[in-house]
């Protein structure tokens, strides 16, 4: 790892990459390489600064770094300005760079200014060892002495090499049915990816992943993820000559944000990287995240197993009933129990309650201690749900503080589930929220809190900010501030990130919170594509995943399915154990035996999708580390069409080594080497079918 700089020439070596940028004689930097390294003497600048004709411009054409908008500039910009005197065009031109060395990671800055404004951008790049996932930011400062207007403040913007189309890949998501990926290949014109919603959405993700003749295997993959959990945009256009550009940061749709004299705004990080092929992306950013993004308290713990109630008992939790289902949680060897919505204020349904956030004595007629020292004598933790930035109109806190949703005066507010948002840009509504979480958690010994979120904005007036389009800004950073603040407080807190379901999966809610909760639909089938969007770039450890009993009416699948589903994530119980019989408690206690065996494997292993349902018969994952490895794989139905026979090879596993190799009741011993290139055949009879394959590194 290192950077460089030779004559405005700036070479950024990862691990096993470049990248490369160039001052060109416009004084703009200039995009000039991202992937494979070459010898440093080849880089320099290829700019020409003679437009080919009027209709294009040479600024149309550029491989710019940080495209501003103004002059001729015709095409998606990272950034735009209104200045004090009403001029609406930016003219960023370098003025100096700066590299630093702080905890073993190197950081370009490229200092550049409009110099008749006094406004300055800093583009920061951030390597780390052993990694090619490179970070990129730009910080905004006004050095003037009168306020600049923000309306579009970009991540990055970037260049790939192929004159071919890529091939886009993202998701086509929604509520109970997140992360199903979608290829697009972006032949011309612009592909946009956004939230305007105020979260990151179950839609479409805040990453962008463009590939050219790339399988799991090898290709060429460009990808990057945002840090931010609200409204971004992504914008991947293709020009008349072939040149693919991304533009990525927060959504510039109804936001502007005010730089007053000597303020800087700093876009959210976007952490980008060069691999060959998926799996290897998906590795990539599987590590990085452990190592640099997860808050460190539990970076590198395994998830504990938790059992969560509402599937169980959905709002009707009571002490004596979860008390019960605690006990059976324990015996089957969870770790933690979650009490989900329910216990609070008058919330007997979805109507009423949000915001009241005091034990409901009916329910819990001697608070919440009794369950909780009942939890604690069991040997498991005790987590709580909350949905601190919701309030229903049917609550006390609405009865008190009608003005603390987001509103406007002449407009009807418009419910979802019942339900308004609070305006988090306010002091006293963001202190709110911190106490109501503090206070119960102060009170009584929770460890663990899930963090709902279940509606999209609306009537997003804010008209205590001096420029209310920055509330779309200001909430995410308060949500943050909020989390940090209580993990500061409470130091072995856990936070799991939900917002009905994966709407708030990004690296920004995974910088503040310790995992998320993938999706409402915890259907096994459904759950396979699910998991498998969500492992191509977010970190397995963090994909909470639940064994339930309800199917949502769906497809019936026996206990092995829906463990083998879901052992492939954070296993997690959602049934109604009081339900069970013996026998189905045992299976439960068996298979989360396995897990626990297992889970340093899956958590933290290297992994690799090695079957998906569009191509294959079946669908397969391996996880593998330095001791074992673990494959599961499941089918749908068999048909007449001898679907019914499978073979598999393995990956990353040493070929010198010996493995045993056991499933069912058969072990054998294998070498490295055939495993991987002749691999494992299989039967399978039946609808729903489902293994899961230990293979043991001899010693
Ligand atoms: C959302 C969450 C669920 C559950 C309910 C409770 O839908 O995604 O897991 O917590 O809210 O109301």
């Amino acid at each position: 790892m290192k950077i460089i700089e030779n004559n405005g020439v700036f070479i950024l070596e990862t691990e096993n990459t470049h990248y490369c940028i160039a001052i060109n004689s416009e004084g703009t930097p200039e995009h000039l390489h991202w992937g494979r390294k070459c010898a440093d003497e080849d880089y320099r600048s290829v700019y020409k600064s003679h437009e080919r004709n009027s209709n294009h411009s040479a600024k149309d054409l550029g491989k710019t770094e940080y495209l501003p908008f103004g002059g001729t500039v015709y095409r998606p910009v990272a950034f735009k300005a209104t200045y004090p005197d009403r001029c609406r065009e930016a003219v960023l031109t370098y003025k100096d760079f700066n590299i630093s060395e702080v905890d073993g990671a190197f950081t370009l800055e490229l200092i550049l200014e409009d110099k008749p404004y006094k406004a300055e951008v800093s583009l920061f790049y951030k390597l780390r060892e052993n990694t090619d996932i490179i970070e990129r930011y730009a910080v905004i400062r006004n050095n003037s002495d009168r306020s600049i207007t923000l309306h579009k403040v970009a991540s990055g913007e970037f260049n790939l090499p192929s004159l071919r189309p890529y091939t886009s890949t993202n998701f086509n998501g929604s509520w109970g049915g997140e992360f199903r990926k979608v290829n697009s290949v972006v032949r011309n014109g612009a592909l946009t990816y956004e939230s305007t919603k105020g979260g990151s959405n179950h839609t479409v993700n805040p990453c962008f992943i463009l590939s050219e003749n790339a399988d799991e295997k090898k290709g060429d993959v460009f990808f990057g993820a945002l840090a931010w959990t609200g409204n971004f945009k992504t914008e991947i256009s293709r020009d008349f000559a072939g040149r693919t550009r991304v533009v990525i940061g927060i959504n510039d749709f109804d936001f502007s944000y005010t730089l007053h004299p000597g303020e800087e705004f700093t876009a959210p990080s976007v952490f980008c990287g060069y691999a060959n092929g998926f799996a290897e992306m998906s590795n990539a950013m599987n590590a990085f995240a452990i190592e640099y993004i997860l808050p460190k308290r539990y970076a590198k713990e395994p998830l504990p197993v938790l059992y969560n109630s509402w599937e169980a008992t959905g709002f009707n939790v009571t002490s004596a009933g979860q008390q019960k289902i605690a006990e059976l949680a324990a015996e089957i060897g969870c770790e933690l129990f979650v009490m989900d919505d329910g216990w609070f204020g008058s919330r007997l349904n979805d109507h009423a309650g949000l915001g009241d956030w005091n034990v409901n004595r009916f329910k819990f007629p001697r608070g919440l201690k009794p369950l909780i020292d009942k939890v604690k004598g069991l040997g498991m933790r005790f987590g709580l749900w909350f949905e601190p930035e919701m309030v229903n109109p049917n609550s006390n806190l609405f009865r008190a503080h009608p003005d603390w949703a987001y509103h406007y005066d002449t407009r009807k507010a418009s419910l979802l589930r019942h339900q308004l948002v609070l305006n988090l840009t306010r002091d006293d509504v963001k202190e709110f929220v911190f106490s109501c979480m503090d206070n119960m958690l102060c009170e009584y010994d929770i460890s663990y809190i899930k963090w709902d979120m279940n509606r999209a904005y609306s009537e997003t007036g804010a008209e205590n900010l001096e420029n209310p389009q920055e509330l779309w800004y200001r909430h995410v950073k308060a949500v943050y501030e909020i989390a940090d603040r209580l993990k500061a407080k409470h130091p072995d807190l856990q936070i799991e990130c939900c917002a009905s379901g994966g709407g708030r999966v990004d690296l920004g809610a995974l910088s503040h919170f310790d995992m998320v909760w993938t999706s409402d639909n915890t259907d096994p089938l459904d759950r396979l594509t699910i998991q498998q969007g969500f492992s191509l770039i977010y970190p397995i450890k963090c994909m909470r995943a639940w064994v339930t009993d309800t199917n949502r009416g769906s497809r019936p699948s026996d206990w092995d399915f829906r463990f083998n589903v879901t052992m492939q994530g954070s296993l997690s119980i959602g049934g109604d154990l009081t339900k069970y019989t013996k026998k189905e408690l045992k299976i439960h206690k068996d298979y989360i035996r396995l897990y626990k065996e297992i889970r340093n494997t899956v958590q933290f292993g290297r992994f690799y999708r090695l079957a998906n349902f569009e191509e294959d018969r079946l669908f397969a994952t391996q996880y593998v580390d330095d001791e074992q490895s673990v494959l599961f794989f499941c089918t749908k139905a068999n048909s007449f069409f001898n679907d019914n026979f499978h073979h598999i090879k393995l990956q990353g596993l040493d070929e010198n080594a010996k493995y045993t190799v056991s499933y069912d009741k058969t072990k054998e011993i294998y070498g490295g080497a055939y495993l991987m290139n002749v691999g494992l055949s299989f039967e399978t009879w039946g609808t729903l079918q489902s293994k899961i394959i230990r293979i043991i590194k001899n010693k």
